[in-house]
């Protein structure tokens, strides 16, 4: 049995993770978080701890001796990282930088998965490959771009594998409504469940992003991590763009009452990219990965989940 570690656990991934490996087979599954007790019954065990104490995380790596470690613990929200930059950078780079110091430790080194993400490119309206240039425009961006350019310092001193995902937006039940699919899913569900017409606010609805179903994405991350693949920065997405409008109107449709849209200037950006699409044929062509679940029925989900909640 190999033994798997997931920093993060206690987040919207993390069950979904924990689940897919305990699919897959052959894993003893360790989860790690902040909170003082996290259960799930395919977790071997759960332990707290916070990233940013570097000796705590050391100690944990070294008392496990995990085969794979994946780090999911982050500050995960664009438009919080607006507010919070400093506390952004700290726990996406200076965190994530903890559990690598943990693993290099190690006499027989893990390997790694560091989660980073689609917000480390340059604005483009093409679709995205690895080789195109970066260039993040919000401090969650740089965040993950500079944890980007740490793992490769760690892959050169100290020849451990350490797979990087630039991770497209991904979504699915649990998913906190501060992300614009839960968000909207929870404000048409309480429209329905006051039987009348309704107002609803929303941010800029004419982007277009590459939404996954979050099991989409942890499928993804346990196959590059079986992979070998000699690769290491891979884009985890669908490959299709919808428009924010468009995932708008689906959830509308589900409804049975008028509902007037607002737009709040709490949730627009000082900048938000109009564009973001995945080319994912390295991704496929290195692990054999495809998605299963089309984002119709995710959002479907989203709204039944807050209708019965
Ligand atoms: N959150 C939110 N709320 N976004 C809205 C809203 C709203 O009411 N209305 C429109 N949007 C737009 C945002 O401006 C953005 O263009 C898009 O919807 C998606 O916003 P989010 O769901 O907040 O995600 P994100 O794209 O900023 O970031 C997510 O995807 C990244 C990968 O591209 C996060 O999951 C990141 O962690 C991830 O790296």
């Amino acid at each position: 049995m190999k033994k798997v570690l997931i920093f993060g656990v206690a987040g919207f991934v993390g069950g979904y993770l924990v689940k897919e490996f305990a699919k897959a087979g052959g894993y003893h599954i360790y989860g790690s978080d902040m909170v003082e007790s996290f259960a799930q019954e395919e977790l071997s065990a759960y332990y707290p701890c916070d990233i940013l104490d570097g000796p705590a995380c050391e100690a944990l790596i070294e008392s496990i001796q995990p085969d794979y470690i994946i780090n999911l613990a982050a500050l995960s929200s664009v438009r919080m990282s607006w507010d919070l930059p400093e506390k952004t950078i700290e726990i996406n780079v200076l965190g994530a930088m903890h559990i690598m110091d943990g693993a290099v430790k190690l006499e027989k080194k893990p390997v790694l998965l560091m989660v980073g993400s689609s917000e480390e490119y340059e604005i483009s309206d093409k679709a995205l490959r690895e080789e195109s240039p970066l260039s993040a425009n919000n401090p969650y961006g740089i965040s993950k771009a500079t944890l980007e350019q740490m793992a490769e310092i760690y892959r050169m001193k100290y020849k451990i594998t350490i797979y990087f995902t630039r991770s497209f937006n991904h979504t699915g039940v649990g998913q906190k409504p501060v992300f614009v699919v839960p968000s909207f899913a929870k404000q048409v569900a309480e429209i329905e469940k006051s039987q009348g017409p309704g107002v609803m606010k929303v941010g800029n609805l004419s982007a277009m992003r590459d939404i996954s179903d979050v099991r989409d994405v942890v499928c993804a991350y346990r196959m590059i991590l079986e992979s070998g693949s000699k690769e290491k920065v891979f884009n985890v997405g669908s490959g299709k763009a919808s428009k924010i409008q468009e995932i708008l109107e689906i959830l509308i449709g589900f409804s049975s009452y008028e509902i007037k849209v607002e737009q709040d200037p709490d949730k627009m950006r000082p900048s938000d990219n109009p564009f973001i699409c995945a080319d994912n044929t390295l991704l496929k062509k290195e692990t054999g990965w495809s998605p299963k679940y089309s984002i119709e029925d995710t959002v479907k989900a989203l709204f039944d989940y807050y209708v019965e909640e």
